[in-house]
C-alpha cells in the first residue's frame, strides 16, 4: 500500500520486451516496514516459531547499505525496498540485460520443482534463505506454499533466513489454511550445526519423514567452503530420500561477468556465482531424483536432488 503523502518507489528499468512481474499483493510499503508489518501481524498460531521480538528485528535492519533479498525483491517487481536496493538492482539491470528474465525464470522453475516434488509425497518443505516471496499467487514472487498447497494441501513450510525484514514480512504475511501449516526461523547457512540444532530444538519437523530442502538463488552467497559444510550437513542429517531443490546462479558471460562481479563488491554483496561443473561438484553425494527433472532456466544451474543412498 502506499501511504498518503508518499511517493511510489521509482520505477525500475526493465530489459526491453520484458514484461514486469506483477506487483506483490498486500506487502507493507519499505519506508515504514516493520512498523507496519508487524502492525498487521496478529498472534501467531504456528507452534513453529520461536520469539523473534519486532525490537529485535528493528534494531537490526540496515537501510544504508544493500539487502540481498530486498535488491531480489526489486528485480522481481515487488514493493519491500530501499533506495540504495533500487540503486544496486539498477546496476545489475545494466551489467545483465537478462538479470531480470533469468531472476523470474529460476522463480518460476524452483516453484514448479516445488509443486512436482510435492506432488511425490514430500510434505515438509524448508526453504533456506527463503527472501521477500511474499507476492500474489500466480506471480514470480508469490512463495513457496502457494505451489506446493496445490499439490499437497496438508504440506507444512518452513521459513528460514538471515534478514529480519524477512522473518518480520514472513511472519506477517505467510500463512496459510490448516492442516498446512507454516513456520518461520532465523538462520545463519554459514553455521550448519546451529541451523540442524534450530531445525531439531525449534521446530515441528517430523524426523522421521522426508524433507525437501529449498535453496533458491540462494547458493552464491556462500563461499565454497560454506555452501559444502551446508550440503554436507544437509545431506547427512535430512532423512534419507530427502529431497534438494537448487537454483544456483551461473557467473555471466563476457563483458557482463566483470560488470556483475564489480557491482555485487561495490554493494558488499557476496557473489559466489557457479557454472554446472561447480555445481555439480558441490552437490556430488546427492543422486538425482529420477521422478522429477531439473527445469532448464538460462543463467542459472537447476537441481533436484535426493540423498537417498544409490541401491
Ligand atoms: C537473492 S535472495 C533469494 C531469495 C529467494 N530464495 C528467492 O528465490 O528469490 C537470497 C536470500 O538468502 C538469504 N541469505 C543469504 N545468506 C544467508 C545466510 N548465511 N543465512 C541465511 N540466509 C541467508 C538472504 O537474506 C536473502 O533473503
Amino acid at each position: 500500500m502506499t501511504r498518503p503523502g508518499k511517493t511510489r518507489p521509482e520505477a525500475v528499468r526493465r530489459p526491453a520486451g520484458h514484461a514486469p512481474a506483477p506487483r506483490s499483493a498486500g506487502v507493507v510499503q519499505i519506508e515504514e516496514p516493520l512498523r507496519e508489518a508487524v502492525a498487521l501481524a496478529e498472534p501467531w498460531n504456528s507452534p513453529w516459531d520461536r520469539p523473534w521480538p519486532p525490537q529485535a528485528a528493528a534494531a537490526q535492519l540496515r537501510t544504508d547499505v544493500a539487502a540481498s533479498a530486498r535488491v531480489t525483491s526489486v528485480v522481481l517487481g515487488g514493493k519491500d525496498h530501499v533506495g540504495i536496493d533500487r540503486d544496486v538492482a539498477h546496476r545489475l539491470l545494466e551489467a545483465d540485460s537478462d538479470w531480470a528474465q533469468t531472476a523470474e525464470s529460476a522463480r518460476w522453475a524452483v516453484l514448479g520443482m516445488a509443486a512436482a516434488v510435492a506432488s511425490l509425497g514430500v510434505g515438509q518443505f524448508v526453504d533456506l534463505g527463503c527472501g521477500l516471496a511474499t507476492g500474489a499467487p500466480g506471480s514470480a514472487l508469490a512463495p513457496l506454499h502457494t505451489a506446493v498447497l496445490a499439490a499437497r494441501p496438508d504440506a507444512h513450510i518452513l521459513y528460514a533466513d538471515q534478514d529480519p525484514m524477512v522473518l518480520a514480512h514472513a511472519r506477517a504475511l505467510l500463512r496459510v489454511p490448516a492442516p498446512a501449516s507454516v513456520g518461520h526461523l532465523p538462520v545463519d547457512l554459514t553455521d550448519p550445526a546451529a541451523l540442524l540444532a534450530a531445525l531439531r530444538e525449534e521446530t515441528n519437523l517430523e524426523w522421521s519423514t522426508l524433507v525437501a530442502a529449498v535453496l533458491s538463488d540462494v547458493l552464491h552467497e556462500l563461499t565454497d567452503t560454506q555452501a559444502h559444510r551446508l550440503l554436507a550437513t544437509l545431506h547427512e542429517s535430512l532423512p534419507p530420500g530427502s529431497v534438494l531443490l537448487l537454483t544456483h546462479r551461473a557467473p555471466g558471460t563476457g563483458g557482463s561477468a566483470v560488470a556483475l562481479a564489480d557491482t555485487h563488491t561495490e554493494a558488499a554483496l557476496a557473489w559466489h556465482p557457479r557454472n554446472d561443473e561447480q555445481v555439480a561438484d558441490l552437490t556430488s553425494a546427492w543422486q538425482p531424483l529420477p521422478q522429477v527433472g531439473p527445469v532448464r532456466c538460462a543463467g542459472f544451474t537447476t537441481a533436484v536432488l535426493t540423498n537417498r543412498r544409490p541401491a
